[in-house]
C-alpha cells in the first residue's frame, strides 16, 4: 500500500459529503474518492441483507480501485454492514454511529434525542450502543423516513423537508431533549433548520470531526498518512448530471461528478 493512494468514502448519496468536509478540513492534503450510491438511495428503508451485500460489493470494488483506507460515511450502512465489510477487505476501515456516547456526556436533562433512519435505529448495533452507554438515560430514538431522500431530491430548504422536520424534531423538543444526535450523515445539511425547532441551547451532535480524528489515527498507525495532492473525485451509481446539480447546491461550489459502477 502506498501513501499516495486515495481515501475512499461512500454513502447512499450525498450525506457523506458532510463527513468528507470534516475529513478534508483535518487532512487537506490527502486525495479522496467519494462514491454516492444514488441508484439505491435511500438505504434507510432497505433490508439489512441487501445493505450487507451491497456494502461488501462496494468496499471490495473500492479496494480494487486502489484506495488506501475506507470511510463508511453512512450510519445505515455501518449498522447493517460494517462487520461484514471489515471481514471482506484488508484496508483500514472507519465506520460511524450516532453520537450516543458524547450525548450522554453532555446531557443535563437526561433526555437525549437521536435522529436517524429506520434501519439504523432497528439495528442490533444501535440497540447495543444504547444498552452499553445510555443506561439510566431516556433515549428518544426518532426514525426519519423520507428525510434523507427529500434533502437530496427536493432541496434542504424545500417545504417537504420543513414538514418532515416539524414531524420528527418538534416531539423531541416537547419531550425535553437537551442534546440531539444527528444519526444520519444527511442531517447536518439541515442542522440550522433542526436547531430552529429546538429550544435555544440544545446541543446538536454531528460525528464528522470524530471520524476525521479516527481516520488520522488509523492512517498514522499504518504509516499511510499524507502523500496525496488534495485531489477530490466524486462518483455516483446514478445519473451524474442530476447528482452533480445537487452536489453543487449542497457543497456550494462546482464539483465534477462521474459515473462509477462498483
Ligand atoms: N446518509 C445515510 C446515513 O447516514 C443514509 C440515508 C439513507 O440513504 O437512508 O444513515
Amino acid at each position: 500500500m502506498e501513501r499516495t493512494q486515495p481515501i475512499a468514502v461512500f454513502d447512499s448519496g450525498l450525506g457523506g459529503l458532510t463527513v468528507l468536509r470534516a475529513l478534508r478540513g483535518r487532512l487537506p492534503h490527502e486525495d479522496y474518492f467519494y462514491f454516492a450510491d444514488t441508484r439505491f438511495l435511500p438505504y434507510g428503508d432497505r433490508p439489512e441483507s441487501f445493505l450487507k451485500e451491497r456494502g461488501v460489493l462496494i468496499a471490495r470494488a473500492l479496494e480494487k480501485r486502489g484506495a488506501k483506507a475506507l470511510v463508511i460515511a453512512c450510519n445505515t450502512a455501518t449498522a447493517a454492514a460494517a462487520e461484514a465489510i471489515r471481514a471482506a477487505i484488508k484496508l483500514p476501515v472507519v465506520a460511524l454511529e450516532p453520537g450516543v456516547k458524547p450525548a450522554v456526556a453532555l446531557t443535563r436533562s437526561g433526555v437525549i434525542g437521536v435522529l436517524a433512519t429506520t434501519r439504523t435505529l432497528h439495528s442490533e448495533r444501535f440497540q447495543r450502543l444504547v444498552g452499553n452507554h445510555a443506561a439510566g438515560h431516556q433515549v428518544l430514538a426518532q426514525a426519519c423516513p423520507g428525510l434523507a431522500e427529500a434533502i437530496e431530491m427536493r432541496g434542504a430548504h424545500s417545504p417537504e423537508v420543513a414538514a418532515l422536520l416539524d414531524e420528527f424534531v418538534l416531539p423531541l423538543a416537547a419531550a425535553g431533549a437537551d442534546v440531539v444526535a444527528l444519526g444520519c450523515t444527511h442531517y447536518p445539511w439541515v442542522a440550522e433548520a433542526i436547531a430552529r425547532r429546538l429550544p435555544a441551547g440544545t446541543r446538536l451532535l454531528d460525528t464528522g470531526e470524530a471520524v476525521a480524528r479516527q481516520l488520522e489515527r488509523l492512517l498514522a498507525a499504518g504509516n499511510l498518512l499524507g502523500g496525496g495532492g488534495g485531489h477530490l473525485t466524486v462518483a455516483t451509481s446514478g445519473a451524474p448530471a442530476s447528482v452533480g446539480a445537487t452536489v453543487d447546491r449542497l457543497w456550494g461550489q462546482h464539483l465534477p461528478v462521474e459515473h462509477w459502477e462498483p
